[in-house]
């Protein structure tokens, strides 16, 4: 079957998470991604976080799958020229260079557009144009400008970050997207055009909300379904709200039995209206279907946390899978705290292709998280990240190097 991209070609400029995780999706998706790196070296995450030594990281295997790998000295002439013929060839340039460092390589907009006006530059950047566009930015420090680390933790607590890499890998799917539509357009325009998404603007994005928040508290001055009501004060920022839901329908997380000694055992429980009753019955205060104390959500919002130690009390008697399975047999919205290990083991996720085991010639076998984007006419085999420059020749063949000329590049350190 074919894939969705295929004759798309990538010339892959990525490092680090943020950048290669947009172009491995193209991958996926299709497009034959060619990643440049610098000989010897590499991105540097082939060598971080080593867990076997002289083995590409996993740092690195899990984000750079179904990828080619050239070496080129980009800051050496001839290796520029070849950068040149590969400019020509592609599609889409990706890159999350620090902000400068594309230009100071010598390839500008201008000079791209010049080499290809049907090229399209897509970058991650920390910032959007403005007084911080000149910084470098990682993960973390997306997560705190970005609206994130303010707007999560406890509210007697200091700003905490979360393990979902938002910053890095939520910005290459948005910057995957800004791709795609650019390839479209150009159907009609027949020219490229430049894609930034920046780290901020990616995890603003995902913190939307949270300005939805900040506008309602500064127009009223309290928020009823934030757990500071009805006991705390509200300041003028839009508060950490712990583990409520944020939305229409209060949740909290739960013990569940053997929460003593596992850090997991938990449940995501939410007191969704309509199954209020159910669970009213479930927990044994049938009372408070009829109690106006109780009985709408207007009225509950005030008293959540009586209610959720109320349904805590019911919860720590269950394992986490005994309480999800009897919650959805009532259609009570609910979420076990998985492990990451549990979700390794999960057998659906494999059969989905969601978890995937690859093998690879120096580290063996591993486990990856595959395509969590699935289309019909368009399936993904994940296979594994590439040696560092073990596409060097073939690609420079394809370009049209004789044999003796990629010796002589080879030779002076171009590639
Ligand atoms: N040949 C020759 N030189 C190369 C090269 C190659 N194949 N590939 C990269 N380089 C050079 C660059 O030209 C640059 O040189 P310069 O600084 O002299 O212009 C140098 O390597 C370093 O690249 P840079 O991107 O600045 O790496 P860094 O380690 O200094 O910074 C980041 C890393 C991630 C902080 C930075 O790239 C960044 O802010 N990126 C944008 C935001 C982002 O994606 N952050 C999240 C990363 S997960």
């Amino acid at each position: 079957m074919g894939k969705a991209l295929d004759g798309v070609r990538v010339l892959d400029f990525t490092h680090v998470q943020s950048g290669p995780t947009c172009t491995q999706l193209l991958a996926w998706f299709g497009a034959d991604v060619i990643k440049v790196e610098r000989a010897g070296s590499g991105d540097i995450t082939r060598e971080q976080l080593r867990d076997i030594p002289d083995a590409d990281s996993l740092y690195f295997t899990m984000l750079n799958h179904n990828k080619r790998s050239v070496t080129i000295d980009t800051k050496n002439p001839e290796g520029k020229r070849v950068l040149e013929a590969l400019i020509g060839k592609c599609d889409v340039l990706v890159e999350n260079f620090a902000p400068g460092a594309l230009d100071r390589m010598g390839f500008t907009w201008e000079r791209i557009q010049e080499l290809n006006p049907r090229m399209i530059l897509a970058s991650v950047k920390g910032f959007g144009p403005g007084p911080y566009e000149d910084c470098k930015v990682y993960e973390n420090v997306a997560q705190c400008v970005g609206g994130a680390a303010s707007t999560t933790g406890f509210d007697d607590g200091p700003p905490v970050v979360t393990g979902a890499q938002i910053g890095d890998s939520g910005t290459g799917l948005h910057l995957a997207l800004g791709i795609v539509t650019a390839l479209y357009q150009r159907q009609t325009t027949g020219r490229g055009q430049k894609v930034l998404a920046a780290m901020q603007d990616g995890v603003l994005n995902l913190c939307r909300v949270k300005l939805r928040d900040q506008q309602r508290l500064e127009r009223t001055g309290v928020m009823k379904e934030y757990p500071q009501h009805p006991n705390g004060a509200f300041g003028e920022a839009v508060p950490r709200a712990g583990n409520a839901s944020g939305g229409g329908q209060p949740g909290w997380i739960l013990k569940c039995k053997g929460w003593e000694s596992d850090q997991n055992a938990y449940i995501y429980f939410i007191t969704q209206a309509p199954v209020w009753p159910k669970i009213c019955g479930l927990i044994g205060k049938e009372e408070w279907v009829t109690d106006p104390d109780y009985a709408t959500p207007a009225a509950r919002l005030p008293r959540l946390k009586e209610i959720f130690a109320e349904i805590e009390r019911w919860t720590t008697t269950k394992t986490k899978f005994e309480a999800m399975a009897i919650l959805n047999q009532y259609d009570i919205p609910c979420g076990p705290i998985l492990s990451i290990k549990e979700i390794a083991e999960e057998p659906s996720l494999r059969k989905t292709g969601t978890i995937v085991e690859v093998d690879h010639p120096v580290r063996g076998k591993y486990l990856t998280v595959g395509n969590p984007i699935k289309l019909s006419d368009s399936p993904t085999e994940v296979t594994r990240s590439p040696l560092l420059g073990e596409h060097t020749d073939e690609v420079m063949a394809e370009l049209g190097y004789a044999s003796e000329q990629i010796a002589q590049l080879r030779a002076v350190g171009a590639i």
